[in-house]
Formats: C-alpha cells, structure tokens, sequence
C-alpha cells in the first residue's frame, strides 16, 4: 500500500537529496529559484490570455480571501488599485519580490505560485462596466444554512501555492497594498497532498476518503472553452470566467459509523480506487479503476440499480453536456470544522452551478453528512500580458 511515488510511501529516508550537499556549501541566492534543488524554486507565468490557477495543475495550498470596498474607492481609485494589484502579482509569481517588500526572501520562492483575481458586483457597478446577470448571491438552496462569515465579497484573491510560506507573505504583501482601497470580508484556506507525496496528477482524496475529481471536463477536449471561457460576447470579461465557492461542512463523526458498502453507495463510487460501482463480481483493483464509465443503468440480482437513484455520482451527473462545471475543490480542517471548499468554474453558474445544486439539494445520500454554510460567485477577470494591467477591460 502506499504506492511507488513519492515521499508518502517512504517509511525511512535513505536516499541523499539530489544537490543537498552542494547546496549548503554555497551562499543562496535571491530571485526566482534561489539556485537551491527542489520545486521550491518553481514559477509559473501569470501571463497570458487567462490568468493562472483556474487550469494550471492544483497546488498543494490554497488561501482565497475575499474584500469589501472601502466606501470611497472610486473608478479612478479602482484604477489605481489595478494597477498595483498587476505589479504585485507579476512580482509575487516570478519570485522577484515586489516594491517595498521588507521580505525578499520570502519572496524568492514561489513554489508555483499564482494568484488568482475575481470581482463581485459592487466593484463591477463602481468601476461603470455592466454587470453579467450571474454575478449575484446565488438563489436560496432548502438545505443550505449560510450564516455570513464565508459570503459574497467585492475582490477574491485565490492564492496558491506548493508551500504555505510564500502563500502567507503574498497574502500579505497584497493586503498591505491594497488596504486604502479595501477591507478584509473572510478568508478560507484549503488543502490538499503536500507535493511529492503521491505522482503529480493523481486525483485528490477528500476528508470522507473519496477520490474526489475524477469525471471532470479537460481543458484539452473539444468544447471546454465553451463551458469556462467567457467569449468577445462578454465584453470587458472576454477570456474570464465565473468561479462558484462554497464552503460544505462534513459532518465527519457521523459518517465515521457508516460501513464501506454504504460510504462506497453514498457516491456510487468504491473507496479503494474510486472505480464506479458495477453488478458483482466487482472488477479487481487497477483493473478498469476511476476512469471507467459509470453504469447507470446497471442492476444487481435483485433488480435495484447498483448505483444508488439518489447516488452523489448519479443527482450530480449532466446529460446536458452544457451544464458541466470544470472542478477545482481542496479539503479544510480548521480543528473544529472540516469539510471541503467546493470552487468551481463555468460560463454561467445559473445554467451550470445551479441546476445542478438544485438536483443535489433536492435528493443527494450525501446531504446526512455535509451542508452548505458559505457561497460566493466572483467574476474572474480575463488575463493579461506583460505591460497591460489586470483588470484593465473593466474600464474600457
Ligand atoms: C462527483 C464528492 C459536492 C458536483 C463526485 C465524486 C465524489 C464527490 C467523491 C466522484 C468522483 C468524481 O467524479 O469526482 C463530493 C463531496 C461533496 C461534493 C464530498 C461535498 C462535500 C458537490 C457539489 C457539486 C458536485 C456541491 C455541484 C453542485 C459533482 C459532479 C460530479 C461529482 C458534477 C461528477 C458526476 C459525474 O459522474 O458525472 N463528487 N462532491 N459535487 N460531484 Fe461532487
């Protein structure tokens, strides 16, 4: 158990970090890399035609922190926090540190970081640009129990990265500049294995111990821009997107008594691989495994559907293709609360997030063990090249 990968599986270190020796005998240097061996030194560009962290490969940390507008910035206050955000985020990322910033070193290792910016509708109002239907609170689910610590925002920052450290100074560096302009609302963090624990591009395992991302549109396939990217007919938001975050608390004590068979009929998925379930006898181990299609129709000796009919896998399932979310979710666990912070991203939430919401709220097995308790829906601003500034579109 444990797989072939990684340092997860390792039960004594033995073998010499690569370079480690060589490494301490010199002097580290600062920006990007520090020369040092390890992912530490990592960047990823924040250019281009999205901004980074919607597709890029999932970090091992998250922190999304979302602001309100303090009462007098206005569209030519705006402006100016656009452009100080942009100087901050090419600095952060490239692992050269920004102005003023009193911590290069921390800095000089960004592990891959980026960070990711959203609006909400006030800003949009502020800034003169006109606001998409969906940027709004989203319509009221039955069971959700929302109480306002983790709600609505003007401006979301979704920072990640493969280390906590440069995450905390980012966050920090960025709050620091933009304090004349906004207040802090909340900030989440969220999780998932820390690097090199299992092979880059294993899907990721929830806090209830599911394989948790398997059927998920690739930014690779036909038709994937079409459900995500914003196209030229959503004017200063062509290139962006409408991410969705919600906070789901898991009710882990209780799920704790449920046996396998039932855990594994929850989601229609087994735990040991995250394969869907099929009539017995159940394929072995590795053989078919997560990316086998689900039998929806499959039927046991009895006659009843081997996926459950209220089945996470089977209410959360599109037959209309141009409803999928492309998911992006990382566990929480602040001590006294754990669950998953659900991101997703879409054209429009009230054709994609909604409707499947409504079918998971109505009817999901899963609903005995979690509940909504935080919701926000961000525009994500379109990319940006070197020389132009993030955000820039909404003032056009
Ligand atoms: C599938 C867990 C909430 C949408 C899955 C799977 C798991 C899972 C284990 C199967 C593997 C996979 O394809 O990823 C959870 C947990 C949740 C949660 C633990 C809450 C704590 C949600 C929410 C939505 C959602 C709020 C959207 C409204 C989906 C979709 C699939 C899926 C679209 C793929 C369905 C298909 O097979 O076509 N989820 N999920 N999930 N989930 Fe969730």
């Amino acid at each position: 158990a444990g797989g072939a990968l990684g340092f997860g599986a390792a039960r004594t270190a033995t073998a010499p970090v690569p370079g480690a020796a060589a490494a301490a005998e010199t002097e580290p240097s600062l920006g990007p890399g520090g020369g040092l061996p390890g992912f530490g030194g990592e960047s990823l560009p924040c250019h281009g035609p999205h901004q980074a962290g919607v597709i890029t490969a999932p970090a091992a940390h998250v922190r999304y922190a979302a602001y309100r507008l303090r009462p007098d910035a206005d569209a030519e206050a705006l402006r100016r926090m656009f452009r100080v955000l942009t100087g901050d985020v090419e600095g952060l990322t490239s692992g050269e540190a920004p102005l003023a910033d009193p911590e290069p070193e921390l800095a000089a290792r960004p592990a891959r970081l980026t960070v990711t910016v959203g609006v909400g509708p006030e800003l949009v109002d502020r800034a003169g640009a006109a606001r998409p239907g969906w940027l709004a609170p989203l319509p009221r689910f039955d069971r959700d129990r929302l109480n306002g610590d983790f709600d609505g925002g003007d401006l979301l920052l979704a920072i990640e990265a493969d280390d906590p450290l440069p995450i905390s100074h980012a966050a920090r560096m960025l709050e620091r500049d933009l304090a004349s302009f906004v207040e802090p609302l909340w900030r989440q963090r969220g999780f998932r294995r820390a690097r090199g624990s299992e092979g880059d591009g294993t899907t990721m395992r929830n806090l209830m111990g599911q394989v948790d991302g398997t059927v998920n549109p690739s930014s690779s396939e036909d038709g994937f821009d079409g459900l995500v990217w914003l196209g030229r007919e959503a004017g200063w938001l062509a290139g962006g997107t409408a991410l969705v975050l919600r906070r789901i608390r898991m009710e882990l004590d209780t799920w704790d008594m449920v046996d396998r068979p039932g855990r594994e009929q929850t989601i229609g998925r087994r735990l040991s691989d995250g394969a869907p379930l099929t009539a017995p006898p159940a394929p072995p181990l590795g053989d078919g495994g997560e990316r086998t299609p689900a039998d929806f129709d499959a039927k046991d000796a009895r006659g009843l559907s081997v996926i459950p009919v209220a089945a996470h896998i089977r209410r959360a399932h599109s037959s209309d293709p141009s409803e999928r979310i492309f998911r992006r979710a990382s566990n929480y666990d602040d001590g006294h609360e754990a669950g998953l912070l659900f991101a997703c991203y879409q054209r429009d939430p009230l054709a994609q997030f909604v409707p499947i919401q409504r079918r998971l709220d109505e009817a999901d097995l899963l609903n005995e063990w979690v509940t909504h308790v935080g919701s926000a829906v961000f525009a994500i601003l379109p990319g940006f090249r070197p020389g132009e500034t993030l955000g820039a579109p909404l003032f056009d």
